[in-house]
Formats: structure tokens, sequence, C-alpha cells
């Protein structure tokens, strides 16, 4: 009984179940497809795009841990049992995520693709570089990881602003929320950096409509998408009519609709794209199984866990 398994896709699960051996090794570990033994014995599945339906099969489950922070993989499952989702919040995610937000934010700031295709042609040309206090930034999703994005960006001088679904008590970055608020955030936004969850509410959020809404004429000239959060919050298509037409300058892409992004997407040759492969902040099975074992020991303890989801929310 209690045995913890790992239900793993897309990703190594052999990693995992090393670095929960060597931390816990009195644990009974089992590994999905292989390894699962009795389902009656499992309690604990730790998971990450499981197959629809697998987590039904354990009636003993007393919980499941998302190896990510969205939890999109999961709730899409419409057999999902009814019991506790706790996700990923690690510093060392949010750092990995601080780093990928930063790099891209600077990247646009300073025109580095500009600079990379006048080095192709030889060319020695310096163009106007604003400040940082004068190009405004706006992250959408003001949670674990766009709380820690916006800090860093506005130590580095940025105007920071954030858009969350709700209210929040008064904190050094400008908030907009709910629907209401979206318009007048958009409209103070010439760097969009997306760190929202893929729910009912968010899917396909970045369309045409919306990048029509940045503020086009700020001190950078144009505009720029970062998007980090899920590839299903973004319609492709728009976001290449947006390039053509002027509405963004530019796009750095770590996630798709459909992944990984297919070899005949024009995203790929795009020369204002920036393409990644949904590897913004990797779940490190190093730093993350201790963050998940913890999370255990508490509920072992009869303590309640913490990063629990709001299954009605959707994250
Ligand atoms: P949190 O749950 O801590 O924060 C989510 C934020 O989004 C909150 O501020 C929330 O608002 C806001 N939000 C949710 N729904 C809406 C809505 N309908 N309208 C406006 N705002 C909304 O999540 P994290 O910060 O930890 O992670 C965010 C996402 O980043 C994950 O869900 C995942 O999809 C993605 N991610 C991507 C990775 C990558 O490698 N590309 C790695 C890790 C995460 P409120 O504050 O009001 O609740
Ligand atoms: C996550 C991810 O949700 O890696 O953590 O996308």
């Amino acid at each position: 009984m209690n045995a913890v398994l790992l239900a793993i896709t897309r990703w190594d699960p052999e990693s995992w179940a090393e670095r929960f051996r060597a931390l816990s090794p009195a644990r009974d570990i089992r590994v999905w497809p292989d390894r699962v033994g009795n389902p009656v014995d499992v309690a604990y599945a730790c998971a990450w795009m499981p197959p629809q339906g697998l987590l039904a099969t354990f009636p003993n489950l007393r919980a499941i841990f998302s190896l990510g922070a969205g939890v999109d993989h999961l709730l899409a499952d419409p057999l999902l049992p009814n019991v506790p989702i706790a996700r990923v919040v690690d510093p060392d995610l949010t750092m990995r995520m601080m780093e990928y937000v930063t790099l891209h934010v600077l990247l646009h700031h300073r025109r580095t693709r500009l600079y990379q295709a006048q080095q192709c042609d030889r060319l020695w040309l310096d163009h106007d570089q604003p400040a940082a206090s004068e190009v405004s930034v706006g992250i959408m999703g003001f949670g674990a990881l766009g709380r820690d994005a916006a800090a860093t960006l506005k130590r580095l001088g940025f105007q920071v602003a954030a858009w969350s679904r709700t209210t929040k008590a008064a904190t050094d970055v400008e908030i907009f929320h709910g629907p209401d608020g979206l318009d007048a955030f958009l409209a103070r936004s010439e760097i969009l950096v997306v760190l929202l969850p893929n729910t009912p509410a968010t899917e396909g959020i970045l369309n045409l409509t919306l990048l029509r809404k940045l503020k086009r004429n700020g001190a950078l000239g144009g505009c720029y998408l970062i998007n980090a959060g899920r590839g299903k919050l973004q319609v492709d298509a728009d976001i290449i009519a947006a390039l053509y037409e002027g509405a963004l300058a530019g796009a750095s892409l770590d996630v798709f609709p459909l992944e990984p992004l297919p070899k005949d997407s024009p995203l790929w040759s795009h020369p204002k794209v920036i393409v990644t492969p949904h590897n913004a902040a990797a779940s490190v099975p190093r730093t993350l199984v201790n963050n998940i074992l913890t999370q255990i020991e508490r509920l072992e303890a009869g303590q309640p866990l913490a990063n629990v989801i709001d299954r009605s929310a959707g994250y």
C-alpha cells in the first residue's frame, strides 16, 4: 500500500524513478506501463500527460501530483478520479521561467534579431535604443511564475503591469484583472509576456483581435509576443497574420497548439519568430522529486497538501 506511481509520457520516467529511489529508498515506486503491479497498492500518482482513463484504474488513489506547473494535461481526462491535484511550484522551475522571460524580453528590447541579420550582411549600423524605463511590458498571468518574472523585469527598469483573473491586494506592479481590465492592459503593453494556464476561459485568447489591441506606438516602435504559457492559448495563423500586418514586430514562442510543432509550420522559418521546444522551464527530477516527497509526507502526517488546484477554475 501507499505506493507511488509514475505515469509519464513524453519524458523519460526512469530519471524520475531513480531520483525517487535515491531520496526515499523505502518507498514502493511503480512505473507505468511495465511496473505497475497491483493497482490497489497505489496511493499517489505523479503524472505528466498520462493516457486518458489510466488514473481511474487505481481505486485507492489519495492524490495526484502534476510533474509540471500546468494541469491541463490532467483535467482533459474525463475519467480523472476525484482526489486532490497538486501542481509544481518550486524555486528551480520559477528561476528557469524567469531566465526565459528575461532573456526574450531583452532580446526583443535590444533588437538582437536585427543585429544578427546585419551581421550576416557585415553591416555596421546602429539603431535607436530606448531605455528599459521607456518600454512597457505586460504579463498575462500573475501567478507563481508571472510574479517572479515581473519582479525581475521591474528591477531591470521596465514599466511592468500584469493581468490576472482576480483582483490583487496592493503590489508594486500595476494590476489589471478580468475581461473588463483586458483592453486597458493591452493598450499599455508593447511586449506581451504570456504565463497563463490553458483553461476554457483562456483557450485561443492570443488571437488577431487581441494582438491588434497592443500598444504599437511605444518606445520600441512595435509589439512583441512571448508565449511560455500554453500553446492552446494561441492561434498560430493569427500570429502569422499579426506579423504580416504589423500588429506584431516579433514573437518568441515556446509552446504551440500542436506539439511538437509540425515540420511544415511556417513559424519555423519566419524571420521574426523564435521557436523553442516547450522548454522555457523544464521540470527536473533532481529538484522536483524532493518537493513531491515533502508533499506526500505532509499528507501522511495529516497535514493539508500545498499547491492544490481549483478544478472549477481549471488551474
Ligand atoms: P499560477 O496558477 O500560479 O498562475 C496563473 C495565473 O494566471 C494567475 O495569476 C491567474 O489569475 C491567471 N489566470 C488564470 N486564468 C485567467 C483568466 N481567465 N483571466 C486572467 N488571468 C487568468 O500558475 P504558474 O504561474 O505557476 O504557471 C502558469 C502557467 O505556465 C502554467 O499553467 C503552465 O501552463 C505554464 N508553464 C509553462 C512552462 C513551459 O516550460 N513553457 C513551464 C511551467 C509552466 P489569479 O491570480 O487571479 O488566479
Ligand atoms: C509545465 C510545463 O506546466 O513544463 O510545468 O509546461
